[in-house]
């Protein structure tokens, strides 16, 4: 039997946790053409459930395209994206592919064989003399008319849409999306985790994007739901597990869903049967195998951000402010305080609960990290 727990992508067709109302009410909405933002922190499944909307979409004949952000570079780079995400979507899908070619006429795709046996896609701008916000406005231009030319829905996804914030020409950026945007010839996704800044482009008065799209927040998974299907994959895969047992694991983890995930799949290794030793091993892995990820987080922040984020992780409070937390924690000004906490609420490493008013560490398990390293074992 082979480990039912994944630590990389969940594919489309893997086992996949609850999220069927969010399934159901998405998907209407991309059916209905609305333009949804959808947010939480990372790793909460967002990806996974938009490319699992986007199968549903495809098999019942809509083409969909996906572009990922992600550290996007420049301008020309968030049309690049945008350009391979067509072809690589089209590809190989004859007649779609030859209208494709004919219309994204910004950059044409380039196909080589990759080391895996496969083909690989890249894209080069058809003309050197043009960039900037003049390619990008003819790329989604192109877009606009490949849409217009192959008569079916289309859906849109573009993942950690907030990263096109760092350059300098945002707004311009932001403008001539919107105005694209607003053509109405598509559903688009515009999906993030950093969420005061994906937020940010959609809510404030003085944006382009302003007021354009549905706000759609993802939750952690519903605990009831998390524990059976862990305790299924479980007992499916010949190791055994009691609920009690699976609501420990999921509980110490908040309910996150890749967490969940990955302390699963740590002790499946383990051990033949689910057992509180064996989950307290898979978190010390699991904190382990996070720790690079962790220190690469820390490392650009100032000593003062640092400060905060351990004070937050030993102690959530209401009071973020307090002369008492300040000094406690050793914080130093109230000024200072306001300052870092925003700052580090940008990269959406602390959140203030809605429902509780406290302040917190985003990320559970960076949360123990974080108080680990302010504690040795004797
Ligand atoms: N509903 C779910 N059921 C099972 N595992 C999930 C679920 N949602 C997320 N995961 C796990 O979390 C991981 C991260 O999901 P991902 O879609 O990349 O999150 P995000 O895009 O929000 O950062 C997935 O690879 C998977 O292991
Ligand atoms: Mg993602």
């Amino acid at each position: 039997m082979s480990n039912p727990f994944y630590l990389q992508e969940v594919p489309v067709d893997a086992p996949f946790c609850n999220r069927e109302k969010e399934l159901k009410e998405l998907q209407s909405y991309a059916e209905g053409g609305a333009n949804v933002v959808l947010f939480s922190p990372r790793r909460y499944g967002k990806t996974s459930l938009v490319k699992r909307i986007q199968k549903k979409l495809a098999d019942k004949g809509a083409v969909t395209i996906f572009a990922d952000f992600f550290s996007v570079a420049s301008v020309d780079d968030v049309a690049m994206r945008l350009a391979k995400a067509v072809f690589a979507v089209t590809h190989s899908k004859d007649p779609l592919w030859k209208k494709a070619l004919k219309t994204i006429r910004s950059f044409r795709p380039v196909l080589k064989p990759d080391l895996g046996g496969g083909i690989s896609l890249s894209v080069e701008p058809s003309s050197a003399g043009r960039s900037g916000l003049i390619l990008l406005e003819e790329t989604m231009d192109s877009v606009a008319d490949f849409i217009n030319t192959i008569h079916c829905s289309v859906h849109i996804a573009l993942d950690e849409f907030q990263e096109i914030v760092i350059l300098k020409e945002s707004l311009q950026v932001e403008a001539a999306m919107r105005t694209r945007v607003q053509q109405k010839q598509a559903s688009y996704f515009f999906i993030g985790s950093r969420r005061r800044i994906l937020l940010g482009i959609f809510n404030e008065r003085q944006r382009p994007f302003f007021q354009s799209a549905i706000n759609y927040p993802l939750k952690t998974l519903p605990v009831d739901e998390l524990v059976e299907f862990i305790a299924e994959q479980f007992t499916k895969n010949k190791r055994k597990c009691n609920q009690d047992i699976a609501r420990q694991l999921v509980s110490l983890v908040g309910c996150h869903p890749y967490y969940s995930q990955k302390v699963a799949f740590f002790v499946y290794e383990l051990s033949g049967k689910v057992t509180v030793e064996a989950i307290r091993q898979g978190i010390e892995k699991l904190i382990l195998s996070e720790k690079p990820v962790f220190e690469a987080t820390l490392q650009p922040l100032s000593p003062h951000q640092r400060l905060l984020l351990q004070a937050l992780a030993k102690e959530p409070t209401q009071k973020l402010l307090a002369s008492d937390y300040i000094r406690n924690h050793r914080l130093g000004s109230v000024g200072g305080v306001q300052h870092s906490a925003r700052l580090v609420a940008d990269l959406d490493l602390i959140e203030k609960d809605e429902e509780t008013g406290s302040w917190r560490v985003v990320d559970p398990v960076f949360a123990m990290w974080l108080r680990k390293q302010t504690e040795e074992r004797v």
